[in-house]
């Protein structure tokens, strides 16, 4: 029987509480699914931090190279430095991992949870692919004669050929493995800003050339800010989305929207082939935590998208099914905690519609 490893790290707030969500689902779908999984859990977190000053270090990395995936919760403490133990746990594993693929689903699966008019699951089904170790998150820069009137602060952003190239490939074959298995468009959509930011023609130069292989996907463009209008005006138009890291970290909380909320939106941190990671999109909401209301559809969706990714497709595909099934019947009526059903609940009734479905 295959076994994987997986490391599992709760982290802040919320996090601990959808990732047992998520776990109770996983020992579901092994059951059935014929594999088995080895849990491995890191403590890593700002609560961790504060307690012991510790913070992930190139060892820990190393040993997360030798896994088969990470599963991650939310980051995030107000009593920490803002952004310090994000860095090192979230960033610690994009870039340690060389995890250049963030893959953000934004489908809809009940047309009530749609704040727009008239769009229904049809019309929302794109996957943004951000590129996940370049851009504005390069942490390249900082800050000269701070406190002082004469203060300068820089940040600057990284697009290398490679990196650009890599995630504009993949957009590419996603549109084509999506065209053939779907009666979609098979379109891949470049966002940028190269009208402003000169350097970004990079990005579009790349997508010309590297679209020429690809003539059977239309080849579509926007810049970032015209595209988070035509996403509410026209999301039925969108099938691939190809974006920069911090144009992509934006663009997918304003799509979790059009899914019926953050709650429900995971990703996929992928260097395909090697060890990725997977997490929720939400952040670890401390004022929610501890309250047992917090929605764990993001997280079960992230273990779906896992599994997917470890050739697990059966197992992925129960587990999105059944979560569609219980939003689609309204069974789940929101993604947050308006639904009036507890995060332990929430996970239940997934873990028995999937029981269902098997049976
Ligand atoms: C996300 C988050 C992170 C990001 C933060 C917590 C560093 O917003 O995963 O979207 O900016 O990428
Ligand atoms: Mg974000």
């Amino acid at each position: 029987m295959k076994t994987y490893n997986i490391g599992i790290l709760g982290g802040d707030g919320i996090g601990p509480d959808v990732v047992a969500e998520g776990l109770k689902v996983l020992r579901t779908v092994m059951k059935d699914g014929g594999f088995d999984c080895n849990f491995i859990e890191y403590p890593y977190s700002g609560a961790y931090y504060l307690k012991t000053k510790e913070l992930v270090t190139e060892k820990v990395i190393d040993e997360w190279r030798t896994l088969d995936a990470v599963f991650l919760g939310a980051i995030g403490h107000p009593d920490v430095e803002v952004g310090l133990v994000e860095r090192s746990v979230i960033l610690g594993l994009r870039f340690g991992l060389d995890l250049y693929i963030n893959l953000r689903p934004i489908k809809l699966y009940a047309e009530g949870l749609c704040p727009l008019k008239g769009k229904g699951p049809d019309d929302i089904d794109f996957t943004v692919v951000r590129e996940n170790t370049e851009g504005e998150y390069s942490q390249i820069g900082g800050i000269l004669k701070k406190g002082t009137p004469d203060e300068v602060a820089t940040s600057t952003s990284i697009y290398t050929r490679v990196g650009v190239e890599r995630a504009i490939r993949y957009g590419f074959e996603l549109a084509r493995s999506r065209s053939t298995d779907r009666n979609r468009q098979g379109r891949l959509t470049l966002v940028d800003k190269a009208n402003a930011i000169r350097p970004q023609e990079i990005w579009t130069r790349t997508f010309a050339e590297v679209g020429k292989e690809y003539p059977d996907i239309k080849q579509d463009h926007a810049y970032v800010d015209a595209f988070t209008m035509l996403m509410i005006q026209k999301p039925e138009w969108y099938d691939v989305v190809v974006t920069t890291n911090l144009y992509g970290d934006i663009i997918t909380d304003l799509g979790s929207m059009l899914q019926g909320g953050i709650g429900i939106a995971a990703s996929a941190n992928l260097h395909p082939g090697k060890t990725s990671m997977f997490e929720p999109i939400h952040g670890s909401a401390p004022d929610i935590a501890g309250q047992n209301i917090a929605c764990p559809l993001g997280a079960i969706m992230a273990v779906s998208m896992m599994m997917d990714y470890l050739g697990e497709k059966v197992a992925a595909k129960c587990i999105e099914d059944s979560v569609a099934y219980l939003l689609a019947s309204a069974q789940i009526s929101s993604a947050d905690a308006r639904s009036g059903i507890s995060t332990t609940q929430m996970g239940t009734m997934v873990v028995e519609q999937i029981l269902k479905l098997a049976a």
